[in-house]
């Protein structure tokens, strides 16, 4: 039987694969209007600190830099070396993104001290597409909401069918990922000013926001 292990090195050796035709696939078009309502929700301004996890091939990149205007620092983590080629052709243009291949279930505040900058928190992260697919995603979540300063704001977008139909069927092919885990349902008890779209592809994709509560998260730093 497949373990977790296996079946996540099976889902970036496709999406290594996948990365060549992927900006044709899953072209900007198709995800427009949640896109620009997830990246407004991160309420980016110049000069802050972003994460992007997963970049994929950095189809956001663009649109971020509308706000900051190569200021700031904009980190991209994905574990697919394919996709992250793609965004790293993108990220030439701009000085400020820092592009990392990493596991995301494995990106906690140990590992940005590490790997990134030391201390370094977040103004927003941007999930988007990726927590479908991670292995262990409550633990993402909290992980994530951890790593913004207080009052940052963690935005995720994504797909939730609760009983997958012919199109959920069909994303969880492509995508290699599930479309029925309670992703907002569990942010929603984990964030300050939360607020959920699910007008997006047939009320089958959201887009959520919710700020950090350094209240309640303080203990885990
Ligand atoms: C559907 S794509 C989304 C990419 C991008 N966020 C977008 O919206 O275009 C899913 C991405 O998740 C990445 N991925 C899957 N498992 C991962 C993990 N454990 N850690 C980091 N990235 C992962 C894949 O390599 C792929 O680039």
């Amino acid at each position: 039987m497949k373990t977790i292990k296996d079946k996540q090195a099976s889902a970036i050796r496709y999406y290594d694969r996948f990365s060549k035709i992927y900006d044709w696939i899953s072209s900007d078009s198709y995800y427009r209007k949640a896109r620009t309502l997830a990246i407004e929700k991160m309420d980016l301004k110049q000069n802050q600190t972003i994460l992007n996890i997963p970049c994929g091939t950095g189809q956001n990149f663009s649109n971020f830099q509308n706000e900051l205007n190569n200021t700031g620092k904009i980190v991209g983590v994905d574990l697919s070396g394919g996709m992250l080629s793609k965004a790293k052709v993108k990220a030439k243009k701009w000085s400020n993104i820092k592009l990392i291949k990493a596991d995301a279930t494995e990106i906690d505040r140990d590992w940005i001290n590490e790997y990134v900058d030391e201390g370094l928190e977040f103004d927003s992260i941007l999930c988007d597409l990726g927590l479908s697919g991670f292995p262990d995603w409550k633990n993402v979540i909290d992980n994530l909401i951890n790593l913004l300063k207080s009052g940052g704001k963690l935005v995720i977008m994504d797909w939730y069918i609760e009983k997958p139909n012919l199109r959920g069927w069909f994303i969880k092919w492509v995508g290699k990922g599930e479309v029925n885990r309670p992703l907002y349902q569990y942010m929603e008890g984990k964030v300050d000013h939360f607020e959920v779209d699910h007008s997006f592809k047939n009320g089958e994709m959201f887009v959520a926001v919710g700020s950090r509560n350094k209240a309640s998260l303080s203990s885990q730093k």
